[in-house]
C-alpha cells in the first residue's frame, strides 16, 4: 500500500520525516543516502534504506512485544513507517557491550574488549558543535530531562541492551554497541528514531568481522552485503519463531 505523503517536515542523514493526515501521526521514509563522520563521507546506494527500514521496524516490534514503548505503528511499504510524534530530546543514548570506535580513541581501552557491566554515555545531538559529550548533570541544567527521567532513560537503555544482546547472540552476532535517541508522547519517554545497521556495531561471534556502519566507514568491503545478510538473518529468526 503506498501512502500520499505530506508535508516534509525534517531531512536527516538517512531519514525524512513527513506529515500525515493526523496530527499525532508521522511518516518515516528510510533513504538509500549513508554518510559517516558527520556527512564528510557520504554515498547513496540504491536499496540500502530497505535493510535499514527492515532491521528498524523488526526491532521495534520485538521491543515492544518485550515491553519497551517505541514511536513504531504500522509499516506502510518496504521504506516507510508510521510512528507517533514524539517530542525529541536532543540526546544520542550509547550502551557500549564491548570497547570500540571513539572508546578506543578517548580511552585506553583495547579494541574488543569486554565492557561488563555495560557502559552507558551519552551525546548532546548537536551537528555545529559536533554532538559532545553531556553528562547527567548538564542534561538536568539543560531541563533536557528531569532525574526520574534520566533514571528512566538509563533503565530502558539497559532493558534495551539485553533484549538486543540476546537477540544477536542467537544469530550468531556480537553487539557491540549501538545509539538511540528518546522523545516525549503525553508526557511519556518512548523510544525514537531507528534501529539499524547504522546506528549499531554488529561482529560475527566466530570471525569478528563487522556486519555494520564500520564496512563503510572504514571502506572494509561491501557495506550492502553486510546489511543484507543482518536482514537474511532476522529473516531466517522470524521464519523460525513463526506460531
Ligand atoms: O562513534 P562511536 O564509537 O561513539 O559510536 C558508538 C555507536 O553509536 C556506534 O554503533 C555508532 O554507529 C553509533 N552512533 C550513531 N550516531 C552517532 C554516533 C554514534 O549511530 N551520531
Amino acid at each position: 500500500m503506498k501512502m500520499q505523503t505530506g508535508e516534509l517536515l525534517y531531512k536527516g542523514k538517512a531519514k525524512s520525516i513527513y506529515r500525515t493526515e493526523k496530527d499525532d501521526e508521522l511518516l518515516a521514509v528510510f533513504r538509500d543516502d549513508i554518510t559517516a563522520f558527520n556527512g564528510e563521507k557520504k554515498d547513496e546506494f540504491a536499496g540500502k534504506g530497505e535493510y535499514n527500514f527492515a532491521a528498524s521496524a523488526f526491532f521495534f516490534d520485538f521491543l515492544e512485544k518485550n515491553g519497551v514503548k517505541t514511536h513504531y505503528l504500522r509499516a506502510v511499504d518496504e521504506r516507510s513507517m508510521v510512528v507517533s510524534k514524539l517530542d525529541m530530546i536532543p540526546l544520542e543514548v550509547i550502551a557500549r557491550n564491548r570497547a570500540a570506535g571513539s572508546i578506543v580513541k578517548k580511552f585506553p581501552f583495547k579494541e574488543g574488549q569486554i565492557l561488563n557491566p555495560p557502559v552507558i554515555s551519552t551525546d548532546y545531538k548537536d551537528d555545529e558543535r559536533g554532538d559532545p559529550p553531556i553528562n547527567d548533570d548538564l542534561v538536568v541544567a539543560l531541563c533536557l530531562l528531569t532525574p526520574d527521567e534520566l533514571m528512566n532513560v538509563r533503565e530502558t537503555t539497559l532493558k534495551i541492551n539485553r533484549i538486543l544482546s540476546d537477540f544477536f547472540e542467537e544469530l550468531g552476532l556480537i553487539l557491540v554497541d549501538f545509539k538511540i535517541e528518546f522523545g516525549r508522547k503525553d508526557g511519556i519517554i518512548v523510544l525514537g528514531d531507528e534501529i539499524s545497521m547504522d546506528s549499531m556495531r554488529l561482529w560475527d561471534r566466530e570471525t569478528m568481522e563487522s556486519f555494520d556502519k564500520d564496512v563503510y566507514r572504514y571502506d572494509k568491503g561491501d557495506f550492502m552485503s553486510a546489511y543484507a545478510r543482518v536482514v537474511e538473518k532476522i529473516n531466517q529468526w522470524k521464519d523460525s519463531h513463526m506460531e
